[in-house]
């Protein structure tokens, strides 16, 4: 019995320097060994009733050490664990879980430009692109801007210096380009919308940008009337900012296009009533728009006697603004979080 006793105190004090040392790496085999259910500290507690009564005090002294010892070791080995994973040593534990990142949002422009683009699908049109540094043929004179013409200034046009050449290159001023490109290169029924970026020699304010992005359609096939083009319109304003919204076409002016117009939509604000929006009218300006013009037609290879054909082409950065009531155009730029994070809740 004594030498049971002796035994039963030697494994008690070994183990409490096993445990102090730790010779075993991983914390959780560890805990198990020592502390649980069927661990050695629970299996010596299980022999303590067979210690004789006077030496009872003793032995639970040194068992109790024993297991505070091992959880101590726990605590310290955890907390070691724990400093390592937030250093930035580069030693941290992979398997831990990590943070919740956050997702990115779509860009305000992009949701809107897709939204028109969505609309128009519906009815036929495809996208068409083309590039954003163009010729002068493209921009101007295939639409029917006569060399010099003073319609040529509407537009404050960067020009790209090419070895040799001087006012040929451009970045486009606006997408109306993509029009002339498609005519040459596919044959009627033509039904396109065009999204891209424009550039024209703007002082950057609220209300300017020397960057923007347009959407132009284009539809060309036989006996395309202007009653056509307006009922097109009229489908893409009500889809765009709601069912009640009505339109109206002022006539204006553009070289593409005869006759031009200029629609606007019944104020989303205040419903036609006149706000600070509308600036007291009941009508925001959207778009420009016609048919296009024959000289058009034919400088692009088709023949006008055959094919007539309207155009549209409306401003992103407008469009989101009014739809959104954003006030400064420079807004879109500045990648603001706190301003993107509020449009797109899609993933
Ligand atoms: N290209 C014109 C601009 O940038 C917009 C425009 C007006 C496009 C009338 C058209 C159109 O296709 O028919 O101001």
């Amino acid at each position: 019995m004594r030498n049971k006793i002796q035994s039963y105190i030697n494994e008690i004090q070994s183990l409490k320097s096993e445990a102090l040392q730790n010779k075993i790496a991983d914390i959780e085999q560890f805990r198990i060994k020592f502390l649980g259910k069927k661990g050695v500290i629970s299996e010596l507690f299980g022999q303590f009733k067979d210690v004789p009564n006077e030496q009872k005090k003793e032995i639970g002294q040194l068992l109790n050490q024993l297991k505070v010892a091992a959880q101590t070791k726990i605590e310290e080995l955890r907390s070691s664990v724990a400093e390592t994973i937030s250093d930035d040593s580069g030693n941290c534990d992979l398997t831990m879980p990590t943070d919740f990142s956050e997702l990115g949002s779509r860009h305000v422009l992009s949701v809107v430009q897709n939204e028109i683009i969505e609309i128009f699908s519906r009815i036929g049109f495809t996208v068409s692109e083309a590039p954003e540094i163009e010729d002068d043929w493209h921009v101007f004179s295939a639409l029917n801007f006569p060399p010099e013409h003073p319609a040529r200034d509407m537009q404050d046009t960067f020009f790209v210096e090419k070895e040799g050449q001087h006012g040929d290159v451009v970045l486009r001023t606006h997408t109306s380009s993509v029009q002339v490109r498609e005519m040459e290169r596919s044959k009627p029924p033509i039904r396109i919308i065009a999204p891209g970026r424009v550039f024209r020699n703007e002082a950057i304010s609220a209300r300017a940008h020397c960057i923007f992005h347009q959407v132009e359609g284009l539809y060309i096939d036989k006996n395309v009337s202007f009653a056509d083009l307006k009922q097109a319109l009229l489908y893409f304003a009500k889809e765009m900012f709601g069912p009640d919204t009505r339109i109206r076409l002022r006539p204006s002016y553009f070289p593409f296009t005869e006759p031009s117009a200029e629609m606007d939509i019944s104020c989303n604000i205040c419903g036609g009533k006149g706000c600070n929006i509308c600036k007291h009218t009941g009508w925001l300006e959207i778009l420009g728009c016609g048919m296009v013009d024959p000289n058009v037609l034919e400088a692009s290879g088709i023949d006008s006697n055959v094919y007539s054909g309207f155009a549209f082409g409306m401003g992103v950065e407008r469009m989101a603004m009014l739809k959104y009531q954003i006030r400064d155009l420079r807004l879109y730029f500045e990648n603001d979080l706190r301003f993107l994070k509020q449009f797109d809740t899609l993933i």
